[in-house]
């Protein structure tokens, strides 16, 4: 009767403490995700105020890499996914790509699409969509109402560009937060 009562007890403990652990996670994840948000965006908004938006697609490239792996420090990766990618080095896992097609589904159905986490044994991560708004347009828009130089630009350093096409309220894809214990 003791070791069944231990046994319970120890298998609550564990099942307290990885749920803790979880928590904890996920918020070191959002807390990563919102910061990497937050600093491309005012680096977007300064970099197409101070020299356009023709100019602000390589600081774009080459702030965007920066950016991923400062904020990623040793334990976590924190990257952008799509399925429609401009970089290539950002498609999305099978598991990843599930959820962006769920989160489609959620849209067409006029429902939010929610932050999704991965969690077990092998693997941990946090994805939190990433929408259309109107100042994406100018690179991601409807490609007639791309201006040329911007597309001719885009096709220049993204020769195998997939991003154009969007509407605002679309689906764009995904920030990642992913775990990875230091041995
Ligand atoms: C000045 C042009 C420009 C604007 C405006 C812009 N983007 Fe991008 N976007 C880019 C470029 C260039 C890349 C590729 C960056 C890289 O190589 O990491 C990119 C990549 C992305 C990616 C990563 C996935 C991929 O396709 O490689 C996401 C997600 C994204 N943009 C979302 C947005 C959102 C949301 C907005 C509006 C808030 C926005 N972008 C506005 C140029 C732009």
């Amino acid at each position: 009767m003791i070791i069944r009562f231990l046994l319970i007890l120890s298998f609550l403990i564990f099942v307290n403490c990885s749920k803790e652990n979880q928590e904890d996670r996920k918020g070191q994840a959002l807390e990563l995700m919102s910061k990497m948000q937050k600093e491309l965006l005012t680096n977007l908004t300064e970099s197409i105020k101070n020299q356009g938006l023709v100019a602000s697609i390589s600081h774009c490239s080459r702030i965007s890499p920066k950016l991923e792996n400062e904020i990623s420090g040793t334990n976590w990766k924190i990257k952008r996914i799509s399925e429609k990618n401009r970089n290539p080095n950002h498609s999305p896992d099978e598991i990843q790509l599930s959820v962006l097609k769920h989160w489609e589904e959620k849209i067409q159905n006029k429902f939010a699409p929610d932050t999704f986490i991965y969690n077990n044994e092998e693997r941990f991560f946090v994805m939190k969509p990433i929408l259309i708004a109107p100042n994406c347009l100018g690179c991601h828009g409807i490609e007639k109402e791309i201006l040329p130089e911007v597309k001719k630009e885009i096709l220049k350093i993204y020769p195998n560009d997939k991003a154009f096409g969007y509407k605002v309220g679309d689906l764009r894809g995904a920030f990642i937060a992913e775990y990875f214990q230091t041995k």
